[in-house]
């Protein structure tokens, strides 16, 4: 398979929530559902690996070297992706007292034939300094580096279709953030609404984190500042941290399920859609139409249902 034919976003569809909240407040939600892309592949995985992937194939490279976390859900995708295009994999782990048995995640990633290297924490702190890199790229020179989250220019440029493909007229589009390369490419294509970030890590400095991918993007220092002047950093919506989260948000997030059958993660979506249903109950969008960007990460719910003891979706 070429990644052209597996890089398929017909299944993310625009579906209209219906909430009484949302009624009481006249607002119209309408969640982009990129968790539907691929159930490895997941939401905005897909949109950053894609021009990544293309990249690969245009260079001649036989696969992918790449970072992640023991439960990272862009470790999977890269896995699974690139099983699916026939490619090697190589991934660089974070934690070198880990082994491929530690847990599903990496489990599944060596399943899908992904070489899995485990190294040191002070090791993976390197994991974007030039000189390290350099090394690592002449080792596996038959390898194409994607960074760990896809977050690169590659990255960014994908994500800006996922705003390319809303055929309807909408006021606010919320995301969530990770390393801030999905919230670029969206920012970067908006016509007039308004984009709302929700850092899914305590303290990350959302503003200078995009600035840093548009310079990366040698975006206008101009330009820059009109893309800014169109985003909120919503940062109280973290829950104690990356990976952290609390009871009352898998409630939450089971209630969101019950009223609406959507599903959301602890991680990423769950804090981004609860900063966004406490936004309306605030009524600020009242008589506005938002759209929500659903970046997927469902992957990992298993091991945070057995690890809360919380079932979130019956
Ligand atoms: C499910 C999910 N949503 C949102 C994000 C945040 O995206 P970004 O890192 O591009 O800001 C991530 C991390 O990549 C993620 O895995």
């Amino acid at each position: 398979m070429k990644s052209a034919e597996l890089f398929n976003t017909n299944k993310s569809v625009l579906q209209e929530l219906n909430h009484p909240l949302f009624t009481k407040h006249c607002t119209r939600i309408f969640v982009k559902r990129d968790d539907l892309i691929d159930a490895r592949v997941s939401g905005n995985k897909w949109r950053k690996l894609r021009y990544n992937l293309l990249q690969m194939e245009a260079l001649g490279k036989s696969g992918v070297l790449t970072f992640g976390g023991a439960y990272s859900n862009h470790l999977i995708a890269v896995a699974s992706a690139a099983s699916k295009l026939g490619v090697k994999s190589v991934g660089i782990v974070r934690g070198d007292e880990l082994t491929a048995e530690s847990n599903d995640n990496l489990k599944n990633c060596q399943e899908l034939g992904m070489e899995l290297l485990f190294i040191s924490r002070l090791e993976y702190g390197n994991r974007n300094d030039p000189e390290y890199l350099s090394t690592l790229k002449a080792a596996y020179h038959d390898l194409y580096l994607v960074p760990e989250g896809g977050a690169n220019f590659y990255g960014m440029v994908g994500c800006q279709e996922i705003v390319k493909e809303i055929n309807i007229a909408f006021d606010a589009i919320f995301v969530s953030q990770g390393t801030a390369t999905t919230s670029c490419g969206i920012a970067s294509v908006l016509d007039r609404a308004e984009l709302y970030v929700v850092p899914a890590l305590k303290g990350f400095e959302s503003i200078n984190e995009m600035a840093k991918v548009y310079e990366y993007a040698a975006f206008t220092s101009e330009y820059i500042d009109e893309l800014k002047s169109r985003i909120t950093v919503l940062s109280n919506y973290h829950f104690g941290g990356y990976g952290k989260y609390t009871i009352d948000l898998l409630e939450f997030i089971r209630s969101i399920y019950q009223s609406t059958g959507l599903r959301l993660d602890p991680i990423y979506t769950g804090k981004a859609f609860f900063a966004l249903y406490d936004q309306i109950k605030n009524g600020i969008f009242d008589d506005r139409t938002v759209v929500f960007v659903h970046t997927g990460g469902l992957a990992g719910i298993k091991g945070i249902e057995e690890k809360s003891g919380f079932k979130i979706f019956n």
